[in-house]
């Protein structure tokens, strides 16, 4: 696990970079935690890094959309789904299918839909109104590596406060 404090939506934008530079098309990114944690902003620097100009909105009433690039990109958000159904029901799987990189806000909403190996990003507020607690943690064996990668990479960036010695 990778644990994090961002002092600024900057520096959630340049996480989701780091995190880019490591991702490529069939990989499933689930980012949850509260209201306002940074999830959009951290998939706007993440699109950003994967080197799309698209402009990245909170996908809530269209569920997912596209951004279109060096790869292709889907962005969803699961907030208003009341049950996986309703993804099986749009087809949701189709964008599984190994072309894309994936990123589902709130996907603890519909874990059974996730691939099992995936990186999961969660959010957290703090006292400081522009201070969040982000940690990182792989699932599955495809993610143990590139955790330990993704790990120098951040701990190089010299810009984010450890919280605990994971760092
Ligand atoms: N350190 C920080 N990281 C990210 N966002 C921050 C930070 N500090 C302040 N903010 C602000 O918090 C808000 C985060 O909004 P964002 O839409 O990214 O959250 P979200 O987790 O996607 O919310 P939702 O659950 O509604 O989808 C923005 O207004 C942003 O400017
Ligand atoms: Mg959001």
């Amino acid at each position: 696990m990778i644990s994090v404090v961002s002092t600024s939506r900057a520096d959630t934008l340049a996480l989701g970079g780091l995190v880019a530079d490591v991702l490529i098309p069939g990989d499933t990114v689930v980012l949850t935690g509260e209201l306002g944690g940074g999830k959009t902003a951290f998939v706007t620097g993440a699109v950003q890094g994967l080197g799309s100009e698209d402009l990245v909105s909170s996908p809530t009433f269209a569920i997912v959309q596209e951004y279109f690039g060096p790869v292709v990109i889907a962005h969803a958000d699961w907030y208003r789904i009341g049950h996986a159904q309703e993804l099986f029901d749009i087809g949701f799987e189709e964008l599984l299918d190994g072309s894309r990189v994936v990123f589902v806000e709130w996907g603890d909403r519909a874990l059974e839909i996730v691939p099992d190996c995936y990186l999961q990003v969660s959010f957290r507020h703090r006292a400081n109104i522009d201070e969040r607690d982000i940690t990182l943690v792989g699932q599955g064996p495809q993610w143990q590596d590139r955790i330990v990668g993704l790990q120098r990479s951040i701990r190089a960036a010299e810009k984010f406060l450890a919280t605990d010695a994971t760092l």
